[in-house]
């Protein structure tokens, strides 16, 4: 927000705008706050990294390790510092959240639209892969769940978190097969949600079909390695493309994923008065959920998804929907979720 502020003044008054809006002295808070928390742990890599160099590769070889190992492994020794791997420690977070939470409350509100069309197979998928009494799931048993990957694509195609895709500044003038000549510093994007609601790319691309993907990869004819959730093709650029596409969206995938099935498997949803999908807002060419929207929630009945069964008495308070609204701190991200695990 702040950096769209920022941009939307000449760059003259920049200094006197960044003085004046309040983003940035949050931001500043939060970044001396993290560098606080965090700083510990940097010292500790940094200390492995330039004391004992056979311990830090070996560390490195075992897999074991975290981004701010990583961060500390590729960083040019000019840049280890506390302040700048913190730095960009924050960058990566910021860029895994809202991500991956924007994601989970658009699969959300889909789901709660379309219950029965969408819940019931996406559900009979989920256990006939986990089986009856799932105790952990693993990259194996996601990777059968056609369904939900294409649930999940589906989902982001009509509701990417930005409607432009594959943003570029060009460092040096080229001319592009078509003949046209692209200056050195022009910024140059893809419309990514139109072109993935263009019938070129998909029957009846208007529609929401949360199983058109699955099918399309069942299909000899029509399958190709750019279906699934993770990976981009003409068609869907919503996580980038590319050599600099994004590089967390494999956790993203799967955080997204887990959730979900902690819902189907948990929770029915529904919207209120069994109404129709909110809109989702737009500014400039981010897309959100509205965070006032309203959707009902209640422990589904055979609910099973901590392994046991929980006793259910019919009519009792457990199985009437629950609001999950209203409530501005509530918001439509991963409070939602925080929501629905705490509060039964
Ligand atoms: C559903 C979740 C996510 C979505 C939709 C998403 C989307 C995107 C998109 C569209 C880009 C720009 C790619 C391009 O310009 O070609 C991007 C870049 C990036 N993403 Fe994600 N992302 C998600 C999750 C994550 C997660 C979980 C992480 C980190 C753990 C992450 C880290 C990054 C980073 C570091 C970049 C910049 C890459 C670069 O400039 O080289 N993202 N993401």
């Amino acid at each position: 927000m702040a950096a769209i502020r920022l941009r939307l003044a000449p760059k003259v008054l920049r200094p006197v705008v960044a003085a004046v809006i309040p983003n940035l002295y949050r931001i500043r808070w939060y970044r001396y706050k993290i560098l606080q928390l965090i700083s510990p742990a940097i010292k500790q890599r940094l200390k492995w990294y330039r004391e004992q160099p056979e311990y830090w590769d070996a560390r490195l070889k075992t897999g074991d390790t975290l981004t701010v190992d990583w961060l500390v492994e590729v960083s040019e020794p000019c840049q280890l510092t506390p302040e700048m791997i913190a730095h960009r420690l924050t960058g990566v977070s910021f860029g895994a959240t809202h991500t991956t939470t924007n994601h989970v409350t658009n699969c959300i509100l889909e789901l709660a639209a379309g219950f029965d069309q969408w819940a019931i197979p996406l559900r009979e998928e989920i256990e006939s892969v986990l089986g009856p009494n799932p105790e952990a799931i693993t990259n194996a048993d996601l990777s059968k769940m056609w369904k939900l990957d294409s649930f999940m694509k589906e989902a982001q195609r009509f509701h990417p978190l930005t409607k432009l895709s594959v943003n570029r500044k060009v460092l040096k003038p080229f001319q592009l097969s078509t003949g046209e000549l692209i200056d050195k510093n022009t910024h140059i994007c893809f419309p990514g949600v139109p072109i993935s609601m263009d019938d070129q790319f998909f029957n009846d691309a208007k529609s929401f079909d949360g199983f058109r993907f699955e099918r399309l990869r069942q299909d000899p004819d029509t399958r190709h390695n750019g279906l699934q959730f993770t990976s981009s093709y003409a068609g869907t650029l919503h996580f980038g493309h590319g050599r600099y596409s994004c590089p967390g969206r494999f956790m993203g995938s799967l955080t997204s994923k887990l959730l979900i099935i902690k819902i189907l498997l948990s929770y029915d949803l529904k919207i209120k008065d069994n109404g129709k999908r909110p809109e989702n807002f737009t500014f400039m060419d981010l897309d959100m959920p509205d965070p006032k929207y309203e959707i009902l929630i209640r422990r589904r009945k055979s609910s099973r998804s901590s392994g046991r069964r929980r006793r259910y008495t019919p009519g009792s308070q457990i199985n009437t929907y629950k609001s999950l609204t209203g409530n501005p701190s509530l918001k439509c991200r991963s409070g939602v979720i925080a929501r629905l695990t705490i509060k039964y």
